[in-house]
């Protein structure tokens, strides 16, 4: 298949190999081979901890150590790690190395670095991509004043199974949405110029397939057809690498059986090949040393060997390209050019963030000050809080609650806690920061006494007399907020669920508060999408406020009070069960598909137990009004270089000043190969007044009505295609011939 037809298709600039420069050249020629391996190492700072990252410590040797190692050439770039004044000593002690070739300094910049913005999944709910590029600024602008010049960002694996932890910090379900994030992401961290100060460079990663782990099992096996990998998981690397990132990390799965971190096909047919990417390709964290683990190294060298054979440039972590290269090259079992190659792409990176002639850049404590926890970054967390809360349900009209008039009992461990306010990778982050959920209501009620607070559980176990305080605090109230859902270290890495369930005490407490008969808004907090049940899936309200960092109290309260309408929108499915897992809307057509009308019709495509459907699908939530959509208009034929161009018109028909979120999904009838049973293609939003009409117009390039065809070639198959245009609960169709 070839690479270029898909980014022709997809509409994306050829990524450029790095020109190289004399400077580099030179630089190689003078290398020792030790050195050489040195700047292909990657290790976790010693120098400047963060303390609680997720990984497990691996050969630790103190920052005196460190030092030493950096200073003898054995050290390429560090991460995870934070502060100037760290840094500054750490670059000192590269520059007296005998070429004085530069540190790059990297972290797990995930969602915010020292403010906490929602994670990623979260932020993804708010479809739109402007905001995650204005969000992704804001962070690096940020992350860079503190001595840093590279996140492990943004993650782009598409996630259909919600058990899999890593859900959390991606953009969720679609490919469109994963695409325009990844993009948007990119463009954010690295802004208009990497050799700027308050650049941060990118990586798309995990490459590639990992969210697709067998029983959502982290690091587990992955096997896929190739047509799904590149209609699927690829897309949003394309986009992440057309947008100008020039490095990614390699998945710690397998992929068809070969780890990715030995896959040559992967790491060079596809992601060189296909993908046209020129930057830098790490492993995963000690991953290369994993490949003895995997079965398919038989020892450290073996492992060393295959990683660079197969595309790896950089080892993290491991040290095994310090401790193997020389020897590897000597023998002749790894070529010197494959070196050299991997060597001149680190050096590009390098001479890309201008190290070569500032090495010091980023690392200045007088911006540092200046540029950390700013009011102007927080008013950016708070923005994006606000924009990723998704109104699931709203019966009755519960929502917005009046600020004065209503006791309020806001019920469950996450009410006053704010050590779960962050979710996974809050990196340099410090939790005493957040504003908890009763903080931000307090601040919005005219009388603060007219909120009572109360735990009634644990997050896992139940609390003596829990129970009780709270089913007499919610009689006493006119309505319970009930804060209840997954704690912080529930997902992220390593975090996958057999039972994406609130926790059994959690549910207890929900079931006895409903009892008491008072209106119920859960505010719902989890790192993926949940399995809701009972009386929690019941409520007449349900808010999405999954982990929205430190800003969670005033974003939360804003929505709730009606100061702000929510407009998130789902970017998973919300299933009806565990085991409907892994799911997407967009899943592919079946020969026995069960009628809407009659989804439990025997023969045909459901469970025993549970239709094919999902609880809240992907892009569902409302605001505090309501749409009405008429007049769809579409063309009957499009041809290659045009546009299917959608117009419908919309109407606020509620009482309430709103937002409309209008969508477009196609489905292709007639393909060589079983098609999304329906794919969103494009989106707008529009704010409307009361009564207000205003026609929408939503374009679909041609090239989005391509598949992977049976030959394996991305290609636009000519017949017809349905639309749908849909806005709130509304949903129109329509068809088009593709030509
Ligand atoms: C994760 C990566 C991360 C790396 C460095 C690994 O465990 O999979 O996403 O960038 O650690 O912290």
């Amino acid at each position: 298949m070839a690479g270029s037809a898909q980014a022709a298709l997809l509409g994306l600039l050829p990524v450029r190999a790095h020109a190289g420069s004399a400077r580099i050249d030179g630089l190689i020629a003078r290398m020792t081979i030790a050195e050489k391996a040195g700047q292909l190492s990657c290790f976790n700072d010693e120098i400047r901890p963060v303390g609680a990252v997720f990984n497990p410590v691996v050969d630790p040797r103190g920052a005196d150590a460190m030092l030493a190692d950096i200073t003898a050439g054995r050290v390429g770039m560090l991460f995870n790690g934070y502060g100037v004044a760290g840094a500054r000593k750490a670059q000192a002690a590269a520059l007296r190395s005998r070429l004085g070739i530069p540190l790059i300094f990297a972290a797990d910049v995930i969602h915010g670095c020292r403010t906490i913005f929602p994670i990623p999944l979260a932020e993804a709910a708010a479809f739109d991509p402007a905001l995650s590029e204005r969000a992704a600024r804001a962070v690096a602008e940020e992350a860079s004043a503190g001595g840093l010049h590279w996140t492990f960002a943004p993650v782009v694996d598409v996630a259909r199974d919600q058990r899999w932890g890593r859900v959390a910090e991606g953009a969720g379900e679609d490919v469109l949405l994963n695409r325009q994030l990844a993009a948007a992401r990119v463009r954010g961290f690295q802004g208009k110029d990497l050799r700027r100060a308050d650049s941060l460079l990118a990586t798309p990663k995990h490459f590639a397939g990992y969210s697709a782990v067998r029983g959502g099992m982290e690091y587990a096996a992955v096997d896929m057809s190739l047509a799904e990998l590149r209609e699927t998981y690829l897309p949003p690397f394309a986009a992440g690498f057309g947008a100008g990132a020039l490095a990614t990390i390699a998945s710690f799965t397998d992929f068809n059986g070969v780890p990715a971190t030995a896959n040559r096909w992967l790491l060079t047919d596809v992601l060189r090949g296909e993908l046209g990417f020129a930057g830098v390709c790490v492993s995963d964290y000690d991953a290369d040393r994993e490949l003895i683990a995997h079965g398919v190294a038989a020892d450290e060298a073996d492992a060393a060997r295959l990683a660079i054979l197969a595309g790896v440039d950089v080892s993290m972590q491991s040290g095994l390209y310090n401790k193997h290269l020389p020897a590897l090259v000597e023998s002749g079992k790894v070529p010197m050019a494959r070196v050299d190659e991997a060597v001149r792409r680190v050096l590009a990176l390098k001479e890309a963030l201008g190290l070569f002639d500032d090495p010091f850049r980023s690392l200045d404590a007088v911006a540092e000050k200046k540029r950390t926890a700013t009011p102007a970054i927080r008013a950016t967390a708070r923005e994006v809080a606000t924009r990723s809360i998704v109104l699931l349900r709203n019966a009755g009209d519960l929502l917005p609650l009046p600020v004065k008039g209503k006791k309020i009992a806001l019920i469950g461990p996450f009410g006053a806690d704010k050590a779960n306010l962050n979710g996974p990778w809050s990196f340099a982050g410090d939790a005493r920061d957040g504003i908890d959920l009763a903080t931000g209501i307090r601040a919005m009620l005219a009388d603060p006494a007219a909120l009572a607070v109360e735990a009634g559980s644990g997050i896992h176990a139940p609390l003596a007399g829990g129970i009780e305080r709270a089913v007499a605090a919610a009689k006493a109230a006119d309505v319970v907020l009930l804060a209840i859902g997954e704690a912080g270290d529930m997902s992220g890495e390593g975090n996958s669920r057999t039972e994406i369930t609130v926790p059994a005490a959690q549910q207890a407490l929900a079931e006895a508060v409903a009892a008491a008969g008072k209106p119920v808004v859960v505010l719902l907090r989890s790192g993926r999408a949940l399995a809701l049940e009972g009386a929690v899936s019941d409520a007449p309200a349900i808010l999405c406020t999954w982990f929205l960092g430190e800003q969670t109290g005033p974003a939360v309260a804003d929505v709730l009070f009606g100061v702000r309408e929510p407009t998130g929108r789902l970017p998973v499915s919300f299933p009806l069960a565990t085991g409907q897992q892994p799911w997407s809307y967009d899943r592919r057509s079946t020969g026995r598909p069960a009628a809407d009308a009659d989804p439990m019709e025997p023969g045909r495509s459901h469970w025993r137990d549970a239709p094919d459907r999902a609880l809240f699908p992907f892009g569902s939530g409302q605001g505090y009004t309501r749409f009405a959509l008429a007049e769809l208009q579409a063309p009957a034929r499009v041809a290659k270089g045009e546009a299917v161009q959608v117009r419908v018109a919309v109407t606020n028909a509620g009482l309430r000043r709103g937002e409309a979120f209008v969508r477009a999904d196609i489905h292709d009838r007639i393909a060589s190969r079983t098609r999304p049973v329906r794919q969103m293609k494009a989106y707008a939003r529009i704010a409307l007044d009361p009564g207000e009409r205003r026609v929408v117009t939503l374009a679909i390039p041609y090239a989005e009505l391509a598949l992977v065809a049976a030959d394996n070639q991305w290609r636009v198959e000519p017949g017809a295609f349905d639309l749908w245009v849909s806005a709130g609960g509304e949903e129109l169709h329509s068809q088009f011939e593709g030509v």
